[in-house]
C-alpha cells in the first residue's frame, strides 16, 4: 500500500510541498530525466575535455565503411554490446547517426532504394511508436510510403515493417508479423537493454537499431547506431547522412565513447551499474504504479512474463519505459489526463485507440510522484 498511500497524501498538510503540485506535468515525451541522479553520483568519472584545436575534420577514419565515426566509438559500441549480449556486432557494420531517428529514415531510405518496384509500403504493428508514422509520412518519399498497421497490411507488393523489441507504447516483445516474400524488416532495439528487459539472446537481423537516448539517458547527445550486416545498405545509410548531416558530432561521439566505457566497466557493479540503478529505479515506479492502477478500478496496465536474464544470470521481470495505461470507457483517456494537468500521448497517435494513453517513466521523482497523486486523485464519480 505504499505506492498508493504515498499517492494519495494531499499536498495541502504535508510538510514538504511540491512545487509542481499546480504545474502541467508533460508525460507524453520519453525524456530521460530519471537517469541524471545515477549520472551525478557517477561525479567526474565521465568527464571529457576537449582542446580548441581537436577533432575539427568532418572525417575520422578514411578506412572503415562508417569515415565520420571516431575510432573509439564504435570500439565502444562493440565493447558494449558483447558485454551485455544484446546483439551481435561481429563482421557488421556500425553506422552512427544523429540518434536513432535519423538512422531509422536512413534504414527506410537505403532498404526502400534496393527494391525495384516503388513505392515500397512501410508498416508497424500497432500499437506503434507515433514517430514512425510521422517522420515516414513527413518526407513524402516517392520511393516509400507510411501503410501503418503491420497486422492488417494485405498489399501486395515490396515492404519494410519497423519491429520495435521490446515495444514502444506496450512494452511487449515483437517479432515479424507480416511474413510475405519481398519485405525487410528494421528492427529497433532502442530498449533491449538489462534496466528494461531480459536479456534473453544476442539477435543477429540484417538492421538493428539502438540509441544512446535510452541507455544512458544522453538523449541530449543525439547518438544512435545501426547494426547493418549488407554492406550495400550500410553503405547507402552512410551516403544518407552525408547527405543529411555530413556525419555526426566529434564533441557527441567522444562523449558517448566516454560514457558507454565507464559503462562497460561498471557493468558487473552491483552498487555502480547503470543497469542496476535503472532497473530498480523502473521496478519501484512499476511497483507503485501497479498498486494505485488496482486500487482506482478505473486503469489497466499490461502485464509481462517473467524470463530468464543473460545478463542479470537470473530470472527476471520486463519494467518499461512507458506505462501504456488503458480504461474501460468510450471516452478519450488523453482528454481526462489534460483535465489532470497531466500530457500523455493519445493511443490514436500510435495507431491504437483513444481508450489508451502512453505514459512516460522517464521522468524525475518529483514529477512521478504528481503523477501518482493525480491518478489516484481520479475517482469513478469523478468521471461521471
Ligand atoms: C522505439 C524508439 N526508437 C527510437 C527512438 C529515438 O531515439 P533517438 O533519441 O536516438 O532519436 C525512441 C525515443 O523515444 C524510441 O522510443
Amino acid at each position: 500500500m505504499v505506492g498508493f498511500e504515498n499517492a494519495k497524501k494531499s499536498d495541502n498538510g504535508s510538510n514538504n510541498k511540491n512545487p509542481l503540485s499546480e504545474a502541467v506535468i508533460n508525460l507524453d515525451q520519453g525524456d530521460p530525466k530519471v537517469f541524471e541522479e545515477y549520472w551525478r553520483k557517477m561525479g567526474d568519472k565521465c568527464t571529457v575535455e576537449i582542446k580548441g584545436w581537436e577533432m575539427m575534420s568532418y572525417f575520422s577514419d578514411l578506412k572503415n565503411l562508417c569515415w565520420y565515426v571516431l575510432p573509439e566509438l564504435d570500439q565502444a559500441i562493440r565493447g558494449i554490446h558483447a558485454a551485455v549480449g544484446n546483439a551481435t556486432t561481429e563482421g557488421r557494420y556500425i553506422v552512427v547517426g544523429n540518434g536513432s531517428t535519423q538512422l531509422c529514415q536512413a534504414a527506410i531510405h537505403s532498404l526502400a532504394s534496393l527494391h525495384s518496384s516503388h513505392p515500397v509500403s512501410v508498416v508497424a504493428a500497432s500499437p506503434f511508436y507515433s514517430t514512425y508514422s510521422e517522420e515516414t509520412s513527413y518526407q513524402r518519399s516517392e520511393i516509400y510510403r507510411w501503410e501503418g498497421d503491420a497486422m492488417s497490411f494485405d498489399k501486395e507488393g515490396p515492404y519494410i515493417e519497423l519491429v520495435t523489441s521490446p515495444n514502444n507504447p506496450d512494452g511487449t516483445i515483437r517479432e515479424q508479423v507480416v511474413k510475405k516474400p519481398d519485405g525487410n524488416a528494421i528492427y529497433d532495439f532502442a530498449y533491449y537493454w538489462p534496466h528494461y528487459t531480459p536479456i534473453t539472446h544476442s539477435p543477429d537481423h540484417d538492421v538493428m537499431l539502438f540509441t544512446f537516448s535510452k541507455i544512458t539517458g544522453h538523449a541530449g547527445s543525439r547518438i544512435g547506431w545501426a547494426i547493418v550486416k549488407d554492406k550495400e545498405v550500410a553503405k547507402k545509410m552512410v551516403y544518407y547522412l552525408l547527405l543529411n548531416s555530413i556525419g555526426v558530432s566529434k564533441e557527441s561521439q567522444i562523449r558517448a565513447a566516454k560514457i558507454l566505457n565507464v559503462m562497460k566497466e561498471t557493468c558487473q557493479s552491483e552498487t555502480e551499474s547503470v543497469f542496476e540503478f535503472g532497473r530498480d529505479k523502473l521496478k519501484k515506479r512499476w511497483e507503485m504504479l501497479r498498486e494505485v492502477v488496482d486500487q482506482t478500478h478505473i486503469f489497466s496496465l499490461p502485464s509481462y512474463p517473467e524470463a530468464f536474464c543473460n545478463f542479470f544470470q537470473k530470472p527476471i521481470q520486463t519494467y518499461p519505459g512507458f506505462a501504456w495505461l488503458g480504461w474501460n470507457e468510450e471516452s478519450d483517456l488523453a482528454s481526462l489526463f489534460r483535465n489532470q494537468k497531466v500530457l500523455t500521448r493519445p493511443g490514436s497517435m500510435c495507431g491504437s485507440d483513444n481508450k489508451y494513453v502512453r505514459v512516460s517513466l522517464f521522468s524525475d521523482d518529483a514529477v512521478f510522484s504528481v503523477f501518482l497523486q493525480r491518478l489516484a486523485s481520479i475517482t469513478t464519480d469523478s468521471i461521471h
